[in-house]
């Protein structure tokens, strides 16, 4: 019988090599554990100095040094590159440590960041300056937001909600006690929503109350009431929620006044109010009006809402604004509004204007970042803060179902606020049954 052996192996080796392109492409994160991670290491490892002197990123010796090479060590003289303090794996890349030389600057290094991705073979190096003269590098060894999942760790906590994935691998989350007014801008269909339901998610599961306003008649927020303290889907109803929360702001003062603090976190725990998300989907129709007479009551909502926007972080009120353009053409107070709103996400829109509208206060790279968004990538967007830092971000996708899932796991949480009751979602409004009327007509049966 002729030997099989080979044709045995040979079918192994298909078999392995199948299973390895199989895995880059449907488990990246399996193969880059598996695979791309040693082979990434080794591949640094080996050609670290030397992609550093062609990259640049080296300095000359000092004099002591290259005294020591040339008269004691009597090698060549070679120029330093920084030095790699800690070599760290993470589940989608790597992470380095370096030690700056005199005469490098952590610019120096980001501006260098598209040769050693193209040099180390990864997928993106961004460069994240940690302590004064150490850079973190970190790598990711594949594209981390083609299919995005958060980290099991990533849990809300202390007002901190995992929103989002960024391109470095690292989490995306919102702060609302750093950042506590923030907007959401992009085109139709750019995943705006989707950025709101993973912070409802998120949000369910903290000791705060929920506001929706959503004025495409409650379609995107109605699903989250047993959750929601408050839900108004008209432009005059939220008219009339603002003017409640500046109310319950003014009061809320009040009580910090009488207590001498000025932070709503100063106070005792159980005389602190509970703090308070106001998530509006689409800004743009509380400044619509149809016609002029309906202008001083549009104005008077936009001024409410600067007032929050303004004053309303140290009682533990907090915006969240959506919206596809924010811009001055929207109406008077519009830019005023949108200077309070400090933390800013751009998803794909539509001209360069409205990139501009979100992102042009904090860098001109993050709005060509935003123009670039392709429209196959819904969720995608681009995340800055004044500080002039940026990153590209995108969400995870999950079902309208499985957020309203999680609300009405959490609707426990909801807090009572009685000068909420006028707003309380219909859902959420307990019909008393009705009372047994006595039948008029004695009954007979049916065979007399
Ligand atoms: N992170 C994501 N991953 C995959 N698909 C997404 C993601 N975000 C959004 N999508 C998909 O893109 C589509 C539009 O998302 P979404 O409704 O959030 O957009 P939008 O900006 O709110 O649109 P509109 O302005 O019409 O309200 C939906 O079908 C959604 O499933
Ligand atoms: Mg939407």
């Amino acid at each position: 019988m002729a030997d099989l052996s080979p044709w045995v192996e040979l079918g192994t080796v298909a078999a392995g090599a199948g299973g390895i392109g199989y895995a880059k492409a449907r488990a990246p994160r399996a193969y880059w554990s598996l695979v791309g991670l040693p082979v990434t290491w080794g591949r640094f490892t080996w050609t670290y100095s030397s992609t550093m002197e062609v990259c640049g990123l080296t300095v000359q010796p000092s004099r002591f040094r290259a005294f020591v090479a040339r008269n004691i060590a009597r090698s060549e003289v070679r120029p330093v590159a920084p030095k790699v303090r800690r070599v760290s794996p993470t589940p989608t890349g790597l992470r380095v440590t370096l030690r700056l030389p005199a005469g490098l600057e952590p610019a120096d290094i980001a501006a260098s960041c598209e040769r050693l991705r193209h040099a180390w073979g990864v997928r993106s190096v961004t460069v994240v300056e940690t302590k004064p003269g150490f850079v973190e590098l970190r790598m990711t060894g594949y594209d981390v937001l083609n299919r995005v999942r958060l980290p099991r760790r990533a849990r809300p906590h202390d007002l901190v909600v995992p929103v989002a994935l960024r391109e470095d691998g690292s989490v995306f989350e919102r702060d609302y006690r750093a950042v506590p007014m923030a907007l959401t801008l992009g085109a139709n269909q750019s995943g705006k929503s989707m950025y709101q339901r993973n912070l409802i998610k998120g949000l369910a599961q903290l000791p705060v109350g929920l506001i929706g306003i959503d004025c495409k008649r409650g379609v995107e927020q109605s699903r989250y009431a047993p959750r929601l303290s408050a839900l108004v889907t008209t432009p005059e109803d939220a008219a009339r929620l603002i003017d409640a929360l500046v109310v319950e702001m003014e009061e809320r003062f009040d009580l910090l006044a009488l207590h001498g603090v000025s932070d709503l976190w100063e106070l005792p725990e159980h005389l602190r109010p509970v703090p308070l998300v106001v998530l509006i989907d689409e800004i743009a129709e509380l400044f619509m009006v149809i016609s002029k007479k309906d202008e001083p009551a549009r104005d008077r909502t936009v001024m409410q809402l600067v007032r929050l926007g303004q004053m309303a972080r140290a009682i533990g009120i907090y915006l969240e604004v959506c919206g596809q353009r924010f811009g001055s053409d929207l109406g008077k107070g519009a830019t005023a509004l949108r200077a309070q709103l400090t933390g800013r996400v751009v998803h794909r829109v539509n001209d360069k204007a409205s990139a501009e509208m979100g992102l042009g206060d904090i860098s001109p790279e993050a709005v060509l970042a935003a123009t670039s968004i392709a429209a196959n990538r819904p969720g995608t967007a681009v995340a800055g803060d004044t500080s002039g830092g940026w990153s590209r971000i995108r969400t995870p996708e999950i079902s309208p179902a499985d957020a309203a899932a999680v609300c009405r796991e959490f609707a426990h949480l909801t807090p009572d606020l009685p000068f909420l009751a006028p707003f309380r979602p219909v859902s959420q409004i307990v019909v008393p049954p009705m009372p047994a009327v006595p039948p008029r007509v004695k009954p007979r049966p049916v065979t007399e």
